[in-house]
């Protein structure tokens, strides 16, 4: 189990998200996206596909209680040869209002991104550049791909190791296969 050092006196703890409640996930999601995050473009990168035991991780309070949450899933790059790319869609990431600025979505973070290196495989995200720029995200490989759904490419971003070179060009969606 990986204890978060949390700025407040209180801790909360990480723990594999299939060990908590999906009510209290879907809860926790509505909370910081609202009842209509469905209609997003991320939902479409995911439609089908399942989410990544390894690359997620949910976070308890002392208590037990969900206070975060955070979701990897297959995600491919499909160019116009028919060529797929891939990649892991990390998120949605959320934590409770009451425990924000704690350091537990950064945790969380860390705990998927190392799941996520040891794939070898990517990661991308649609989320604000400033907070994921520290884990090496960024969006200067991302401008020319397509997404099914309305996207500022500003927030679509991908995470390489140094020197890796993405496709320029194709389409985003879930990955069927491994
Ligand atoms: C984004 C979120 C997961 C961060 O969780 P958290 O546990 O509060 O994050 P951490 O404690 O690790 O980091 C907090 C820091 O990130 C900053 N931060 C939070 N959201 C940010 C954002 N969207 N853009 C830039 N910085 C952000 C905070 O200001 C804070 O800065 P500080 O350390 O200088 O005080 C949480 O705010 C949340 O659930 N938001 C609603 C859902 C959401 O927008 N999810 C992300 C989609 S991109």
């Amino acid at each position: 189990m990986d204890m978060v050092a949390t700025s407040g006196a209180a801790g909360a703890h990480l723990v594999p998200v299939e060990t908590v409640a999906q009510d209290a996930v879907e809860q926790l999601l509505d909370l910081a996206f609202g009842q209509d995050r469905h209609g997003r473009t991320a939902y479409r990168l995911r439609d089908g596909v399942v989410a990544e035991p390894r690359a997620s991780c949910a976070a308890l309070d002392e208590a037990g209680l969900l206070v975060g949450s955070l979701q990897s899933w297959p995600l491919a790059l499909t160019g116009a040869d028919g060529l797929a790319t891939p990649l892991w869609l990390v998120g949605p990431i959320a934590v409770h209002p009451d425990r924000r600025s704690e350091g537990i979505g950064r945790a969380m973070l860390r705990r998927a991104l190392g799941a996520i290196d040891r794939s070898g495989i990517p990661a991308v995200l649609i989320g604000d550049a400033p907070y994921y720029e520290p884990f090496g995200f960024a969006a200067d490989q991302t401008q020319g791909w397509q997404v099914p759904g309305p996207v500022d490419h500003a927030r679509l971003l991908a995470r390489t190791e140094s020197g890796t070179v993405l496709p320029l060009e194709g389409m985003l969606g879930p990955r069927h296969s491994a």
